[in-house]
């Protein structure tokens, strides 16, 4: 039987969508769900297009049922991934799924990480601090804002006249082509 990864977002989506069209026409692994806090996300409409199902929780049923763990157990999943998904992922989750959580950040953290740490955010703190060079981190979730155990990393320079949008799409550019490629591998190993 295929692997299956179910993916969590709040947001646009790209990771995501880069995610299903490498997973498309895999035979070792699909993605088998796509959840969102957030009902007008548009990483919804992405899923829609790529024929992948969709379940929208709120806090509540995160946080103090276990709607969201029961489901995926439910639908087989194997690896969770996280995907722009903005909040703290509930110890019933992490319990059911040691090891098979995983986050990108953008930055190289530890530096650059933490509670509040995303989107522009990030990327302003890191052209204020006048970095010559900034990157993507993947991890392992543990019950803190990106503390887990670093699984890879990528790096990119920050030329003198790099502003927000330079850097905004250099790291991108590094999710998209290495977030795929991660979860084969790890998925690969279990
Ligand atoms: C990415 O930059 C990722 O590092 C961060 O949230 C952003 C999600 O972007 N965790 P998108 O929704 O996949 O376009």
């Amino acid at each position: 039987m295929k692997k299956r990864i179910a993916i969590f977002a709040s947001g646009s989506g790209s990771n995501a969508q880069k995610i299903m069209e490498h997973f498309k026409y895999d035979g070792q692994a699909e993605v088998a769900l796509i959840l969102s806090n957030n009902p007008d996300a548009y990483v919804l409409q992405r899923a829609d297009n790529f024929e992948v199902p969709t379940h929208v929780f709120d806090r509540h049923a995160l946080y103090q049922t276990d709607e969201i763990v029961n489901l995926l157990a439910k639908l087989q999943i194997d690896l969770v991934v996280l995907a722009g998904f903005l909040w703290l992922v509930p110890q019933n989750l992490l319990d059911k799924y040691p090891n098979k959580i995983i986050n990108i950040h953008p930055a190289l953290l530890p530096a650059y990480g933490g509670k509040g740490m995303y989107g522009d955010r990030v990327h302003q703190a890191v052209l204020h601090a006048g970095e010559e060079e900034s990157g993507i981190t993947i991890h392992f979730v543990n019950e803190q804002f990106d503390e887990g155990e670093i699984i890879y990393q990528a790096r990119f320079r920050i030329e003198p006249n790099d502003g927000l949008e330079v850097i905004k799409f250099k790291g991108q550019q590094l999710e998209h082509l290495h977030y795929p490629k991660v979860i084969e591998n790890l998925l690969k190993r279990m």
